[in-house]
């Protein structure tokens, strides 16, 4: 239904592409941005006074506002950074300065280990324990009663990259974190391109996600920075752009986002996904969605009649997205093999080694849904699968 607006599929007919969760295919519209700022009108911004650059400067303070208004924040919360993890490291880089020590970093054991890493080094840095909620059924009323006074920061993620599944709790984890200060950091990687969450509900302090998973260019991040931290934490980096007075041995900085944008940004990046979030939303995200959902349930019920594999997170519910570890093939083989066949799936720890340990996986192999995908797509999926694990069963 939706193939049509991504040119890849005139270049590669045969492609199967069922690795959204890693990126997504890229939309027409994405790379006539590109070409358009590259080719008629390339300047830099908030420099130039001449026409072009002028125009750049415009685009892209009016990208602000695009991207703003998907998660319902207002355009001087959204920080461009180079992609999430580099908006989870400024996050943590920005807290530093706000003397934690003695408190927690609360995380939960199904996080990216770019939700994961960051937070050990901060933990380190400022002398707070990290402490680790483990991935078993009821890992979310775990992490509920552990949340006091006593942690400072509450990382997680909105929807796993391993198990597709979203905290259930989400509504009482988050009221019960405001309830006692905790500072809170969203990560909306995987599912903003689903469902876009409303930073005001939520009432989070931080969220992330990257531009490429949402079928936006690579090279981005979004962070949105809750306003009363935006005025309260001081950049990170330092250079030009983030600057509003330069002496010889000292300088002053600007408010608002941009003190954390040093240098540079992505200029090209920024304009093109204010013009693919633009196109999603003419198309309707709702409809996406839905699309997308029915999708989902033709592959639950493809997937519930095969067997030969455990399901990390279970097969009861329906998702976009499952990491599958079959019995007796490696998922690397059968990533291979599909990928013989023009079949893009991931194969692997997908960046969380913790979850696999404890879910007693040495690898998954991951298939993940995005706008462009078909039911033929899932039917080819399966017919392959089957092919290969024949194949490496003999
Ligand atoms: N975080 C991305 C994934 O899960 C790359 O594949």
């Amino acid at each position: 239904m939706f193939k049509q607006y991504f040119p890849i599929f005139k270049n590669q007919e045969d492609l199967v592409y069922l690795d959204s969760a890693a990126t997504t295919l890229k939309p027409a519209v994405l790379l006539q941005s590109l070409e358009g700022y590259y080719e008629n009108y390339t300047a830099n911004v908030h420099r130039g006074l001449y026409p072009n650059a002028e125009k750049v400067t415009e685009e892209f303070d009016q990208a602000r506002t695009v991207v703003a208004n998907l998660i319902n924040a207002n355009s001087n919360e959204i920080v461009f950074t180079h992609n999430a993890t580099d908006a989870l490291n400024t996050i943590a880089l920005a807290l530093d300065s706000q003397q934690l020590q003695g408190r927690k970093v609360l995380i939960s054991e199904s996080e990216h280990h770019s939700n994961l890493v960051v937070w050990q080094e901060f933990a380190k840095r400022n002398k707070l324990e990290l402490c680790i909620v483990e991935y078993a059924e009821n890992w979310e009323q775990d992490l509920l009663d552990q949340i006091d006074d006593s942690v400072a920061l509450l990382g997680l993620s909105l929807m796993s990259n391993v198990t597709g599944l979203r905290p259930q709790s989400l509504d009482k984890i988050m009221k019960k974190a405001s309830g006692s200060k905790v500072i809170t950091v969203l990560d909306a990687c995987q599912s903003i391109v689903h469902q876009q969450d409303d930073v005001k509900a939520l009432n989070c302090d931080f969220l992330v996600f990257s531009a490429h998973k949402l079928y936006g260019p690579t090279g981005l991040g979004i962070l949105y920075i809750k306003s009363n931290l935006m005025q309260l934490l001081n950049p990170v980096r330092f250079g030009g752009g983030m600057v509003e007075d330069v002496q010889r041995s000292q300088s002053s900085y600007l408010e608002g986002p941009m003190k954390f944008e040093a240098g540079t940004p992505n200029i090209a990046a920024v304009l093109a996904f204010a013009k693919v979030l633009e196109f999603l939303r003419e198309i309707s995200f709702e409809k996406i969605y839905i699309y997308e959902l029915e999708l989902a349930k033709y592959l639950h019920q493809q997937l519930s009649q095969l067997s030969g594999f455990k399901v990390l997170g279970g097969l009861q519910s329906v998702r976009t997205l499952y990491a599958l570890d079959f019995d007796m093939v490696h998922s690397h083989d059968l990533a291979y093999g599909l990928g013989m066949k023009n079949i893009c799936v991931r194969a692997g720890q997908h960046c969380t080694n913790p979850l696999h340990a404890s879910l007693d996986s040495r690898a998954s192999l991951r298939v993940s849904l995005g706008m462009y995908n078909t039911c033929e797509d899932i039917d080819k999926f399966v017919l392959e699968l089957k092919k290969v694990l024949n194949f490496f069963k003999k």
